[in-house]
């Protein structure tokens, strides 16, 4: 990025008190101006200690409705407010009371991929990083997990004494990732570690060397003596995985793992962000009381259950 621009942002930053947290799936550019990027956990954490008076998420909309919830006196903008994880919508609060109904002993599980709305139904949160942990520190036998069926199906292999529910939600760029082009592409590099992210499919995650959040993919990647890795999750993490290790080779499955929403995200709406701060004309990140006390629950007691 131009040294001109960097510096800009970083005035503008000053001047109006923002912190920039960026996914490792958006743009290279962008995490590269960001003061912290890393993936959903590492970002919820990061939102709760943060001083700046303002956060500016470069993400997509769930991580900045999080970064509220766990803040609400602080002002939450998002990069592009309208790069939004469809996953987060594939399930209702209606289905959710649904399976209250069926089971006494139940806790419903909500991956951090999901809207305000359904947080503040749900019993607690997981990420890809912690959701092993948290689910096997919850009393409850019956675990209604929601949205992803891939990340649920993964927990639920781990955690064999609890009952699991699923749901049918998924990730269209994990699962786009498909087990024949894996092989494909193990065939052209036998000495290649596949390493992997659980909203994977079965059979990709079946096929794979290590699973694990963004962040456990970079560090694995990092720590390897291993030069060569095959990457099953989004592009975007190619950037840090390169910065970490330059002298080592990271190849993608296909041409598929690209998701649309984070990709909204780019430096230049950065800068127009930051330089409409201020000036009335930013949507910034709104829930109401209800939602915002609801839904800090789930999110807290995550924070809590996976120390
Ligand atoms: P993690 O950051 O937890 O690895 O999650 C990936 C993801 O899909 C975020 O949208
Ligand atoms: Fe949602 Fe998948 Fe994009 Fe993550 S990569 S934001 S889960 S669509």
């Amino acid at each position: 990025m131009e040294a001109e621009r960097a510096k800009r942002i970083k005035e503008l930053q000053k001047e109006k008190d923002v912190v920039i947290l960026a996914h490792y799936y958006v743009d290279g550019a962008v995490q590269e101006i960001a003061d912290y990027v890393g993936d959903s956990f590492y970002l919820s954490k990061v939102a709760t200690k943060v001083p700046q008076k303002t956060i500016l998420f470069a993400g997509v909309t769930f991580m900045g409705e999080s970064a509220k919830i766990l803040n609400p006196d602080k002002t939450v903008v998002m990069a592009d407010e309208c790069a939004d994880c469809p996953m987060a919508h594939m399930i209702t609060a209606d289905r959710i009371a649904e399976v209250r109904e069926e089971y006494e002993d139940l806790a419903v599980v909500c991956y951090v991929n999901s809207t305000a709305e359904i947080k503040a139904v749900s019993d607690v949160c997981v990420t890809s990083s912690n959701a092993v942990k948290v689910v096997s520190n919850i009393p409850q036998k019956n675990i209604f997990f929601v949205p992803d069926n891939n990340l649920g199906r993964y927990v639920a292999e781990k955690l064999p004494e609890k009952h699991f529910i699923f749901h049918d939600g998924f990730c269209h760029v994990h699962k786009s990732i498909h087990a024949a082009e894996l092989q494909a592409a193990k065939d052209a590099c036998p000495d290649a570690l596949v390493l992997t992210h659980p909203e994977c499919t079965e059979d990709v995650v079946a096929m794979s060397d290590f699973v694990g959040s963004t962040s456990e993919i970079i560090d694995f990647a990092t720590q390897s003596d291993c030069k060569k890795f095959i990457i099953c999750t989004e592009m975007g993490v190619f950037f840090e995985l390169q910065q970490k290790n330059p002298d080592k080779k990271f190849y993608s499955v296909g041409h598929r793992q690209f998701c649309p929403n984070m990709k909204k995200v780019t430096i230049d709406k950065v800068e127009q962000v930051l330089e409409k701060l201020g000036s009335g004309e930013l949507e910034e990140i709104t829930l109401s009381d209800e939602i915002l006390t609801r839904a800090a629950k789930p999110l807290q007691r995550m924070l809590e259950l996976a120390k």
